[in-house]
């Protein structure tokens, strides 16, 4: 798959088989992440590997029991850490910096699993506070997404997209 192949065909896959993804795989994802531009290459991001049932199933209840949490066989939380972030860019860093960068991140995981045949949410919709106690991450490292990962049981049809014209502007709003 060529690169305009695998950013059109990436959707957001919710429902997956029980074939396992393993450890190989997982941490090609997350090398991928690591490629990701970060603000002045602080790459502050964390990332924490989920497997255990357990604790899938403490995250899914704490991001509105949401099933693919608990269903996919891995998952794997993206964290902001703002202590690094902070460091060259003070509160910019702290407050906008770590976060767009940790996206940055989550983007090129989500591209990676598709050209690897595999299909991933991203799930932003977590109590933070209680992922951090789950995980048991410092204050400072914020939780900015929960990757559901594994193969794709139903590959939904792409959302429709606001018109070109609507979002796109020229010299002015
Ligand atoms: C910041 C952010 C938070 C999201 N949170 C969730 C979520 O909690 N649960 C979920 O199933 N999808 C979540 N998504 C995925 C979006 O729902 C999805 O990207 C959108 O509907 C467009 O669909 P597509 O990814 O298939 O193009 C999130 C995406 C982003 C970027």
């Amino acid at each position: 798959m060529d690169g305009e192949e695998v950013i059109k065909s990436r959707r957001t896959i919710r429902k997956f088989t029980e074939e396992d993804v393993s450890d190989e795989t997982v941490r090609k994802i997350i090398e991928a992440g690591m490629l990701a531009p970060s603000a002045g290459n602080m790459q502050s991001w964390e990332f924490i590997i989920v497997r255990d049932k357990t604790t899938k199933y403490s995250l899914s209840q704490e991001a509105l029991g949401q099933p693919h949490v608990l269903e996919s066989p891995v998952t794997i939380i993206v964290a902001a850490n703002t202590k690094i972030a902070e460091k060259k860019y003070g509160s910019r860093g702290r407050e906008v910096y770590c976060f767009v960068s940790a996206g940055a991140a989550i983007q090129n995981m989500l591209l990676m699993a598709v050209s690897l045949g595999l299909g991933a949410a991203w799930v932003g919709s977590f109590k933070e506070r209680s992922v951090q106690e789950i995980l048991k991450l410092p204050a400072e490292v914020r939780p900015v997404g929960i990757i559901t990962l594994g193969h794709p049981a139903d590959i939904p049809d792409m959302p429709k997209r606001r018109a070109y014209k609507e979002m796109v502007h020229n010299e002015k709003w």
